[in-house]
């Protein structure tokens, strides 16, 4: 087995061999970016994508607003699928259903590439034009990815919903973009069961503009449809075999892709064509090391930001192969990943600290038959990763011989911004890394001053903004402005905070209030507005708690309208059951504690802090400046008693 690592005074720095394939391997393109990053990005665009019309302008910024290749023009589907044609059987994407009875599916860059012609004609036919928004809310099965590049083929925008989102949430998501086209399915299999998706999309467009919906069949391709409901299959098999790529601006909208603020609505994360396509392509070919013929398995699921970025469209942009699968990881046994990657010869694997930390809990026995041995890099995304949970990936997946490429990054940035690089390197438990070259980020205070190396501080990222990041909050200017560009005064706000060492970024987490649930992100106002619908419920407060397996989960106080006479444990289930119903179960409130008070300002702010720190049995500071300090001894009585 190749040692794509040596440790070095204590260092884990990559290896001869690493270095030998390494696209990296020379600390100067950290040294060349920074002294002109617009030039630099300029090559970059210029070598990784295919440009229809060259720009007028590299980089133009009018704070808060900045546009990459301005007057360029291109097509995003052109890139990923018809360049890569001169190579039509080479294997674009693997699909491995969940039963283990049904076969791996494989897709070559032509096969895709008909079924993309095909299906963006069946979007022109039901009126979809350049501009318009189309909903997509699919399982891990190659139809999300044929529906997302027919929508960039024709100049639509794509806006992906997760599939485990209910049916409120993908309605807000309708709504918010004025959706006419949705693209749904009646299912898919998860933990060997049926989950059904027809019905959330029959409740969801209630009251919504969609005039149409095409139905994929995951279960039954002969459905028939009537009404606004068309089949996917029956409509791509009618559909021409050519459509002609509609040539977009770079600074056009790719796509919208919805995440969590601080308020309870969340925010349409716009990303453009040129910038994004570019940010995507290099940093998955340098982050992942990735060459054409590596096979990468990003486990991200399409209705996050990890999905659209590093699961299909960097390797694909690449014209390498890319994995996807449809069930859980513990289906039908925690060695099913194991088993995925020996088969497929994975090169490049990228997951969250949640599934590393779940399979450690599962035991060593479900590892053991397993190679392993086509790894070269791993990848960890979405929350901070702790040691023990470094180490065990390190030692049991990389078997002490691959990198672990810790990426930071957000739904807003598009692709991961700080990192080191496999030929790099150093490779240490809980630092993200480095500023991906070509991008800066500091480390200030309160007031936006720059902290002293080695302190905790508010994360930062400054001008010129790196080609990937968002392009706007959907039809919501002001809010783009004050969320991201107020606190200090036109610098993006990361909202996480950070300290630097040697250079190297270690990110502590988030700033506001928003937490990661198993990496999924959430904010504490959504699972208040959810829990606040429940009949019985007069207010609530949402804070997180560190956890196990999950990193963080939600802990809800509540106060009541008045006594029930429901128990306290059916109060505490209903209560849960409708966050699910509201936001779906993946951000499931993990216990609820009745309370008469919450503890407040003068001015009526809830002060979550003070609700984290009884949890966490920590000093509890600023109690003067609450109307009611005794509700928080009455509230630390209860969550003692209430274990
Ligand atoms: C957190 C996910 C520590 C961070 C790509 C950020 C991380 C939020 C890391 C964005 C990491 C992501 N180390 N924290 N490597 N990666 N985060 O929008 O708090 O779902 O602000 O994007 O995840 O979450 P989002």
């Amino acid at each position: 087995m190749v040692n794509y690592i040596i440790k070095k005074s204590g260092k884990f720095l990559p290896s001869k061999e690493m270095k030998k394939i390494a696209w990296i391997k020379d600390k100067k393109i950290y040294k060349e970016a920074e002294k002109n990053p617009i030039k630099f990005w300029g090559k970059l665009a210029r070598e990784g994508l295919k440009w229809e019309k060259p720009w007028k302008k590299t980089y133009e910024e009018k704070p808060p607003y900045f546009y990459w290749f301005k007057g360029g023009k291109l097509n995003f589907c052109v890139n990923v699928l018809d360049r890569h044609l001169d190579n039509p059987n080479k294997t674009a994407l693997i699909w491995v259903p969940e039963p283990t009875n049904e076969k791996t599916i494989k897709l070559t860059y032509k096969e895709l590439y008909d079924k993309v012609n095909r299906f963006a004609n069946v979007l022109k036919k039901l009126g979809v034009k350049k501009g318009d928004v189309v909903a997509i809310y699919l399982p891990m099965i190659p139809e999300v990815l044929i529906a997302m590049l027919a929508c960039t083929r024709i100049g639509a925008i794509h806006s992906v919903v997760f599939s485990a989102f209910s049916a409120d949430a993908l309605k807000i998501r309708l709504l918010d973009g004025k959706t006419k086209i949705l693209i749904g399915a009646d299912g898919y299999y998860r933990r060997g069961k049926k989950e059904d998706l027809k019905k959330k999309v029959d409740k969801a467009i209630i009251g919504t503009k969609v005039k149409k919906v095409i139905m994929v069949n995951r279960f039954n391709k002969n459905k028939n449809y009537s009404g606004k409901f068309v089949s996917f299959e029956k409509e791509i098999k009618k559909a021409d075999l050519y459509c002609k790529p509609v040539i977009m601006n770079s600074e056009d909208p790719l796509f919208i892709l919805y995440t969590s603020g601080t308020t309870g609505k969340p925010k349409g994360i716009v990303h453009d064509i040129g910038g994004y396509a570019t940010y995507a392509y290099w940093t998955t070919k340098w982050s992942f090391n990735l060459h054409e013929n590596d096979v990468l398995w990003c486990t991200a699921d399409i209705g996050w930001i990890t999905g659209h970025t590093y699961t299909f469209y960097g390797p694909l942009l690449n014209g390498s192969t890319s994995l996807i699968y449809e069930g859980t990881p513990d289906y039908p046994n925690y060695s099913r990943w194991w088993k995925i990657i020996d088969k497929n010869n994975i090169a490049v694997f990228y997951t969250a600290p949640t599934a590393i930390r779940m399979f450690m809990k599962a035991g060593e026995k479900f590892l053991r038959k397993h190679k392993l041995n086509t790894l070269k890099i791993l990848g960890t995304v979405g929350e901070p990763i702790d040691k023990n949970a470094w180490e065990w990936y390190f030692k049991k997946i990389g078997k002490s011989r691959c990198p672990i490429i810790d990426t930071w990054w957000q739904t807003e940035t598009g692709g991961t911004l700080i990192n080191v690089l496999p030929g790099i390197g150093p490779f240490i438990p809980t630092v993200a890394g480095y500023s991906f070259p070509g991008t800066k980020h500091i480390v200030v205070d309160e007031k936006g001053k720059r902290v002293k190396e080695g302190k905790t501080g508010f994360l930062v990222q400054l001008s010129p903004y790196a080609p990937g990041m968002l392009h706007g909050i959907y039809k919501d200017n002001k809010k783009y402005k004050e969320t991201y560009f107020k606190k200090f005064k036109n610098k993006y706000d990361t909202s996480d905070g950070a300290y630097i060492r040697d250079g190297l970024i270690r990110v502590t987490g988030r700033t506001d209030d928003v937490m990661k649930v198993a990496g999924h992100r959430i904010s504490t106002a959504e699972l208040e507005d959810a829990i606040n619908k429940y009949k019985l419920v007069n207010e609530s407060a949402v804070v997180p708690i560190p956890d196990k397996i999950k990193g963080q989960v939600p802990i809800a106080f509540v106060v009541l309208k008045s006594k029930s006479n429901l128990k306290i444990e059916i109060l505490e289930k209903q209560i849960k059951q409708e966050v699910d119903k509201t936001l779906g179960p993946t951000s499931r409130i993990a216990k609820v504690y009745f309370v008469n008070d919450l503890p407040k300002t003068r001015s009526g702010k809830i002060m979550r802090r003070i609700l984290k720190n009884v949890l966490n049995k920590e000093e509890l500071k600023g109690l003067i400046t609450l109307v009611n300090p005794n509700s928080v001894e009455a509230i630390k009585k209860i969550v003692e008693n209430n274990k």
